[in-house]
């Protein structure tokens, strides 16, 4: 089960985001200095994947241009002495292939995924959100292609979330096979408090038979009235073979608001140059909160 290419969805229309995401991205968004989209290609490329398939829209052509050369920037910095900033550049670009397919509308992550068939065919593929970033040693999709090698099946990556935040993601059910492995029964999308099948939430990383695309052809619209993957995933389920792995990691929701600030504090404290300067402006301002002494 060689994985190969790494489909990213990333045409949705960000309405969390706004007005911040009526002409930008949110993909494009950055987390200090870097856009959201580039720690998501490189976690796919840190796994091994150098084929990027990018499910786009309208008003999402700056994605494309991230991955490429900056010919103006990277000569006036050059010019200027800057060639080491100048490299951080090119490098972007020298990541990986880059292919795009447009979803003309978005009518849901099923649908954005069924997009990708004409590029991946028959061939096992990765999955990754575009909004979700996953901070860990070894990279979660790296993980789930290893779990979907051994088992030679699809694989989900799942984290185990609070009772009362089960409402906001697909959970899943079904029966342990060892302590981070499920095999999965059933899915539900966005559950209702006390229904759903367990605490194992889907945040945003797939490995994903080329199966999966017959059924997305045919499944209905869901949820929210948009083609889900959720939906697609549970008749995968029944189909074929469909693990969920626990990945090791730390998951932000950089699609949410708060997730997004939580992301950026969490990743300039893992910087070196601003971990201290930031640790500071953390304390002056818990200060300033009723309670705290000053
Ligand atoms: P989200 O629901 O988190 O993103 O979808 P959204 O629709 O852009 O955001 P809100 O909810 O309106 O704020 C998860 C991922 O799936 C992509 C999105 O771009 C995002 O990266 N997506 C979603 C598509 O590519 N197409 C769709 O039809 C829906």
């Amino acid at each position: 089960m060689k994985i190969r290419k790494a489909v990213i969805p990333c045409a949705g229309l960000g309405t969390r985001f706004l007005p911040a995401t009526k002409a930008t991205p949110k993909e494009m968004l950055p987390i200090i200095d870097i856009p959201m989209i580039q720690y998501i290609v490189e976690e796919a490329v840190r796994a091994g994947i150098r084929d990027i398939v990018f499910i786009t829209g309208r008003n999402k052509d700056s994605i494309v241009d991230h991955f490429d050369y900056a010919y103006e920037i990277e000569t006036v910095l050059e010019k200027k002495g800057n060639a080491a900033l100048a490299e951080v550049s090119r490098n972007i670009a020298k990541l990986c292939n880059i292919i795009t397919i447009r979803q003309k509308n978005p009518m849901g992550l099923g649908h954005a995924v069924l997009c990708a068939e004409p590029v991946i065919g028959n061939e096992p593929f990765a999955v990754l959100l575009g909004d979700d970033l996953i901070d860990s040693s070894v990279p979660c999709i790296g993980q789930l292609m290893d779990v979907a090698e051994k088992l030679g099946s699809s694989v989900v990556g799942v984290m185990e979330v609070p009772e009362k935040e089960v409402t906001k993601y697909g959970i899943v059910g079904g029966t342990r096979v060892d302590s981070k492995t499920t095999r999965v029964h059933t899915l539900v999308e966005k559950p209702v408090l006390g229904e759903a099948p367990s605490r194992l939430a889907i945040p945003g990383r797939y490995v994903l038979s080329p199966g999966i695309f017959d059924i997305l052809r045919k499944t209905a619209p869901g949820k929210g009235g948009e083609i889900q993957l959720t939906d697609g995933l549970k008749v995968l389920a029944e189909k074929e073979k469909l693990f969920a792995y626990e990945f090791d990691g730390t998951r932000y929701d950089t699609g949410d608001r708060m997730g997004y600030i939580e992301a950026t504090i969490a990743f300039a404290l893992k910087r070196p140059e601003l971990k201290e300067e930031m640790a500071k402006l953390l304390k002056k301002y818990v200060q300033t909160l009723p309670g705290e002494k000053s």
